[in-house]
């Protein structure tokens, strides 16, 4: 027999394979030794995700939204997301170069600075309906999009978070982090199956379990897509998409957690958040909730969506107020009012800087 024992060369044999493994998956960008594409060949080998399968997709009906639209892609856009990004847009709207109406523009900037794939339809519209109606229905077209394993629709009349305003507003030092800045909601397309995954409206009656439609991950099928054109067919005046799409999945869809894909603006109004933290056990600390965020949605009635004017005496009124602090005894607490005045802020700003380019007025 050999003079080595077995355990010992059991352990050198394993420290080659280790070693062996590890050069392996072990990225270097910046040693010599691998270079740079290989190493990122290889670590989309390893996570074996192709992109091009999944998008956000913003469908838009008028003006308004569509300019909001661009303004998501934006953020997504400089977040680095990974998947396509696709927005179906009126035939009616020109593409071509020479059009200088406001349509045409924001569809050549976001086709030609964001990287946005375009794609017109015919929009349709049920007699006596209205354009609310309208717009809420051709979200559910998104099911049509059967070029896509998987598609995620993101109302625009929101804030993609960790964008700007994070890296604007310092937190005090006593709020902990819980992930890192720069991220995109892709991590969203490679979750299990599931013909539809919805956050809860945890601001409706908890046990309505509603689901929210602000945010939609959707896997296109015909199957599905003519169950929703039914149910859209039969559906009246009232009901929306929300309506529409928790009458087929709120006993089966996927549930993501509205913590953090499904935040209202309204939240830093209320007194209560235990609906929104999960529990009555945790405190309430604004710039957490903001921190920790990844989709913010503007709904704060009767405060009016942010591109809209409001009266000024409406938003003192209705702006968050100071808490009580228990160090000075005094109600001196601003963190929501902060954090509210900036959210706002910021999108009438993003919106004139990505909108209003060129001298145009919205
Ligand atoms: C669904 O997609 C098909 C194929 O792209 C298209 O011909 C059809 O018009 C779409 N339906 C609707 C209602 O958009
Ligand atoms: C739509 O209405 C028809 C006729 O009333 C009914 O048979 C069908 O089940 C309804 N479909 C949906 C999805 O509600």
């Amino acid at each position: 027999m050999s003079a080595v024992s077995p355990r010992p060369l059991r352990f050198v044999l394993m420290v080659i394979l280790m070693v062996a493994l590890l050069s392996l998956f072990h990225c270097r960008p910046y040693s010599s030794s691998l270079p740079a594409l290989r190493c990122a060949a290889l670590e989309n080998q390893v996570q074996n995700v192709d992109w091009s399968r999944y998008a956000y997709i913003q469908y838009v009906t008028g003006t308004d939204y569509l300019c909001n639209s661009v303004m998501l892609f934006e953020s997504l856009h400089r977040l680095g997301s990974k998947a396509d990004r696709l927005m179906v847009y009126p035939e009616a709207f020109s593409l071509k170069g020479d059009d200088t109406s406001k349509e045409s523009k924001l569809l050549r900037i976001a086709r030609d600075k964001y990287n946005v794939k375009l794609k017109p339809i015919h929009v349709q519209r049920r007699l006596g309906i209205d354009d609310t109606w309208a717009e809420s229905y051709t979200k559910l077209l998104a099911f049509n999009q059967t070029q896509y394993d998987r598609v995620l629709s993101l109302d625009s009349d929101s804030t993609v978070l960790r964008v700007s305003l994070i890296t604007d507003m310092a937190a005090p030092s006593s709020t902990p982090l819980t992930q890192g800045f720069t991220q995109s909601m892709d991590e969203l397309f490679v979750l299990p199956s599931s013909p539809v995954a919805m956050p809860r409206a945890y601001w409706l009656n908890p046990h309505d379990r509603t689901l929210s439609s602000h945010l939609v991950l959707i896997q296109p099928s015909k199957f599905e897509f003519d169950r929703v054109m039914e149910a859209i067919n039969n559906a009246s005046s009232n009901d929306y998409d929300m309506e529409i799409l928790n009458n087929l999945y709120k006993d089966s869809a996927l549930v993501l957690p509205h913590r953090p894909y499904g935040l209202l603006t309204g939240e830093f109004r209320g007194d209560d958040h235990a609906a929104y933290l999960g529990n009555k056990l945790e405190t309430w600390d604004p710039y957490r909730v903001l921190y920790e965020a990844k989709f913010l949605h503007f709904s704060d009635w009767p405060v009016p969506k942010p591109w809209l004017s409001a009266p000024k005496h409406l938003i003192e009124d209705k702006r968050p107020k100071c808490q009580y602090n228990p160090e000075t005894k005094e109600e001196d607490n601003c963190d929501a009012l902060e954090i509210w005045l900036e959210i706002y802020d910021d999108f009438k700003r993003r919106r004139k800087a990505i909108c209003d380019s060129e001298g145009d007025t919205a």
